[in-house]
């Protein structure tokens, strides 16, 4: 354990492979590989690739240099760097924003635990149209698997930065990247997958409309996990030594890597089983066990085999996130409460799990209940990537960017002028995060509101 009773990772990869573990996620399977298709193909990839890189790498170092260069919870880094004042919103919104994140996506989590039972066991059986439009709605088994899902959660979470979550994404990472691409190879070599490589990459430029650019750039920020304080946390855990510019880089260059792979896994396989895709839940739940059937007439083992992997990929993905979002409030009760690990995983877990029940009973006994005209747990949803982690992102650029002092935010990124590139590449990051980011999220925010 470091100075004052903090952990570390142990090196840089350990840090980034926990990054890029919050980032890989359902993000990367449910909803990337759809956008790109619908919304004009290599077209849509340039615009995100330059999305990832000329805004959301500014902001996800914005959230690194503010977690480094306090070594403490989102609102400890606030009212570190600027004690008394309103910054200690920030810090408070973004202790919140990842437990709402947390409590529905646990749902979604436990679904895919739900399917990857199914996979292994039983099968899908022969309804699969109505199977996942039945379950959701029951009360009991959703709840149960969210449950689940949330245990093993703060199982890792309760474990510590260095056994349990350094261990854990270590493991992960590898893993996730070899089950992806054993997907991806089985489903170029099914008849008819390449129209998916085709409806995956046909350039078409007529599709790019400023909405689109708008959604690529509400996509980046998603998968990235940005603005809601889990790259500021797990930064926070980087050593004083490390380099904050390849830490990110190499999340994003992961991030992006993965999320293309998992298109090429997932469109050939919709296309060769001759259905359109869809996004969302429905891509993972109802389009994918009915491929897996289809084929399965064929080559019923293979395709067995292949489902299992396939859910057992998602429930990984999944719980590398959700990890990253629980420990942004067991991080800050432990150290703004003064709470045991142990206590406050039991703190976090309790209120995640009792929003997410909510949210995962709003499919069936709650579905009346709305707000805003919505249900539950897409009240939540909304809320949290329309809104908070738009506004949430904003904020970090424009406090690095304006309310931080350039030499304390050059000290931090070039290691007090030690790191060569980092020193290079500077300016044009500062100015990335001072001018073209908060303008940038700024139009993001303002069309979303409208929308
Ligand atoms: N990036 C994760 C995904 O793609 C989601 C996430 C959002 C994780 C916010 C942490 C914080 O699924």
């Amino acid at each position: 354990m470091a100075k004052g009773g903090r952990e570390h990772f142990g090196s840089r990869s350990a840090a980034v492979m926990a990054m890029a573990g919050s980032a890989i996620g359902l993000g990367n399977i449910w909803r990337f590989p759809y956008m790109v298709g619908q919304n004009g193909g290599a077209a849509f990839i340039i615009i995100y690739l330059l999305a990832a890189f000329f805004l959301s790498l500014p902001i996800l170092l914005s959230e690194s240099i503010i977690g480094r260069a306090t070594h403490a919870n989102t609102f400890g880094a606030m009212e570190k760097l600027s004690p008394g004042t309103r910054w200690k919103w920030l810090g408070i919104l973004t202790v919140v924003s990842p437990l709402i994140i947390l409590s529905y996506y646990s749902v979604v989590g436990g679904w895919s635990i739900e399917y990857l039972l199914k996979a292994s066991g039983s099968g899908f059986g022969d309804d699969i149209s109505t199977l996942f439009g039945e379950f959701i709605v029951q009360p009991w088994a959703p709840l149960i698997c969210h449950t689940l899902f949330l245990l093993l959660t703060a199982g890792v979470v309760s474990a510590g930065v260095k056994s349990g979550i350094e261990r854990f994404n270590r493991i992960s990472l590898p893993v996730l990247f070899v089950l992806i691409v054993i997907i991806m190879i089985y489903a170029l070599t099914l008849p008819g997958s390449g129209e998916g490589v085709r409806y995956m990459l046909k350039p078409d430029f007529s599709k790019i409309t400023p909405s689109v650019v708008a959604s690529a750039m509400g996509q980046s920020f998603f998968s990235l996990s940005l603005g809601v304080g889990t790259i500021l946390t797990y930064s926070s855990y980087m050593k004083r030594e490390e380099n904050l510019f390849r830490s990110g880089v190499g999340t994003a260059v992961f991030d992006l890597l993965f999320a293309l792979i998992a298109g090429f896994a997932i469109m050939p396989a919709v296309f060769a089983a001759g259905i359109q895709p869809g996004a969302g839940p429905g891509l993972i739940f109802e389009t994918l066990p009915y491929i897996f059937a289809k084929m399965g007439v064929a080559a019923p083992w293979l395709s067995r085999g292949v489902s299992i992997l396939f859910f057992l990929t998602i429930v990984i993905a999944a719980l590398t996130s959700s990890i990253s979002m629980c420990e942004v409030g067991v991080a800050y009760v432990v150290e703004e409460r003064g709470m045991s690990r142990g206590k406050a995983t039991v703190l976090i877990f309790g209120a995640t799990w009792l929003l997410g029940a909510l949210c995962s009973l709003s499919f069936g006994p709650l579905s009346g209940v709305k707000i805003l005209g919505k249900t539950i747990f897409d009240f939540c949803d909304t809320l949290t990537s329309d809104y908070l982690m738009t506004f949430g992102s904003l904020l970090f650029v424009l406090f690095v960017g304006w309310k931080m002092k350039r030499e304390t935010v050059w000290n931090e990124f070039t290691n007090g002028g030690s790191l060569r590139g980092s020193v290079r590449v500077f300016r044009a990051v500062y100015f990335l995060i001072r001018y073209v980011a908060p303008l940038v999220i700024l139009t993001i925010f303002v069309t979303n509101l409208l929308a």
